[in-house]
């Protein structure tokens, strides 16, 4: 399967991304998260509010990398439209947009941070299964690169609104392929009994609506099948199923110019970057490169958490240690209102305090927030080493669908964001 030129391709990314240094300080990216949060987050500590951190030399090295790797495991051009949902930063869009990166939104709030960035129109995609008039309007009025469509009902709404306002506007057709994704429910899309996508036996109607509507210009399909892919199979089955569709649209007279293939690669939060992500990124890389070889288009990307995942960590302070007959809780200033993740799917981010304690016996505990509900904890049956009030802890691997996530639920603050470098 490994053709000649991949197999000269390095993967390798710049971590150590967070460990502890000789004297037991824990750092992120090469700096002491210690001193990071007297120096760059002094109201945090002084308020005891938790922090999110973001590693600027981390994300503009992971850029690079991606980008570096997938334009040798591809021949095609390819685009890399990084999926804002997961951090949308003004800060962080601008450094991925200065590694030449564009940008996929799903709603026109999105759409206008994304602007605001500096992204220009053409280096936008925009998806979602529920956008409005309103959303279509503006959409079309900013001639961005390409809307996908999920139903046939929105691309009949999108050529109504495209002819009256007299703008054409690059379709991309999300194809749903029936796949199963192996992933967590909440974040699978490629079902065939998920709201995503078009099925592939309704594409008698779309190519109707194309040939209906002057104004709407099929540009390709487009799929994106699922979040937290480690195994991609189910990736390869979409690819042949859409690249199948993309030739009978062909012999139905609506070539296609760009394939996008979305995003979903997997980030394993119970490990350390270095020793799981090149191997991910590699297995990825290689379905891609086999499946597309040969083939003429554009190549769209539309990565989130795997680009932004590893930048970032959320600091809390411990408040208290509950010790009950039963049970062992660490309980501290952030939770499922700051870091939904753990509480959701199920997510297991590491914790580490920022001070690796010397010889003391390592304890299991519940790591839980201040939130009135029962999913509100961090981390379950953790072992950590002694804690006590008052010292901070990190919770890794926060940079993607943490604070984009996050909510004032019990009507507490959110955390700041700072970045570091
Ligand atoms: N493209 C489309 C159309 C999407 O719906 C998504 C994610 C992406 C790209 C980016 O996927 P990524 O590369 O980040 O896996 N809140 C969940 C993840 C939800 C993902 C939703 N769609 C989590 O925290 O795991």
């Amino acid at each position: 399967m490994k053709s000649q030129r991949r197999k000269n391709v390095k993967y390798r990314f710049k971590d150590s991304q967070i460990s502890y240094d000789s004297q037991g300080n824990l750092e992120f990216y090469g700096i002491p998260l210690s001193h990071a949060l007297k120096a760059k987050a002094t109201a945090s500590l002084k308020n005891h509010e938790p922090v999110y951190l973001y590693s600027q030399a981390q994300i503009r090295d992971r850029a690079q990398s991606f980008m570096k790797q997938l334009k040798s495991a591809l021949k095609q051009e390819v685009s890399v439209h990084y999926a804002m949902k997961a951090n949308f930063h003004p800060q962080l869009l601008k450094l991925l947009k200065s590694q030449g990166l564009g940008i996929d939104v799903v709603s026109i709030g999105e759409l206008k941070i994304a602007l605001k960035a500096g992204f220009k129109p053409q280096q936008i995609i925009y998806s979602g299964v529920g956008k409005t008039e309103t959303e279509i309007t503006q959409a079309i009025r900013l001639k961005i690169f390409q809307l996908n469509v999920e139903s046939v009902a929105e691309l009949s709404r999108v050529g109504r609104i495209a002819d009256q306002l007299k703008i054409p506007i690059h379709i991309g057709v999300r194809v749903n392929p029936g796949v199963n994704p192996q992933t967590h429910p909440y974040i699978a899309t490629g079902f065939r009994e998920n709201k995503f996508g078009i099925d592939p036996s309704q594409m008698g109607p779309v190519i109707a609506l194309f040939k209906k509507h002057k104004n709407l210009r099929y540009q390709g399909l487009s799929l994106h099948i699922g979040s937290q892919l480690f195994d991609f199979s189910a990736l390869s089955e979409a690819l042949q199923i859409t690249l199948k569709m993309d030739g009978e649209m062909e012999a139905q007279g609506l070539p296609s110019k760009v394939l996008d293939v979305g995003g979903g690669i997997g980030v394993d939060y119970t490990a350390n970057s270095e020793s799981v992500d090149p191997k991910t990124l590699e297995n990825f890389l290689q379905v891609l490169s086999t499946h597309l070889r040969g083939v003429k288009k554009k190549i769209c990307l539309e990565p989130g958490r795997f680009i932004v995942a590893r930048s970032g960590v959320l600091l809390t302070e411990v408040q208290y240690v509950k010790e009950t007959p039963h049970k062992k809780f660490i309980i501290v200033n952030t939770g499922m209102h700051h870091l939904l993740r753990p509480a959701l799917y199920q997510a297991e981010h590491r914790i580490l305090p920022l001070r690796k304690s010397g010889s003391g016996p390592l304890q299991t505990v519940d790591v839980v927030g201040p939130i009135c509900e029962s999913s509100d904890v961090i981390g379950r049956n953790r072992s950590l080493p002694q804690v006590q009030e008052g010292d901070w802890l990190a919770i890794a691997d926060a940079g993607a669908y943490g604070y984009s996530m996050a909510s004032h639920y019990n009507s507490f603050a959110l955390p700041k964001e700072i970045f570091i470098d």
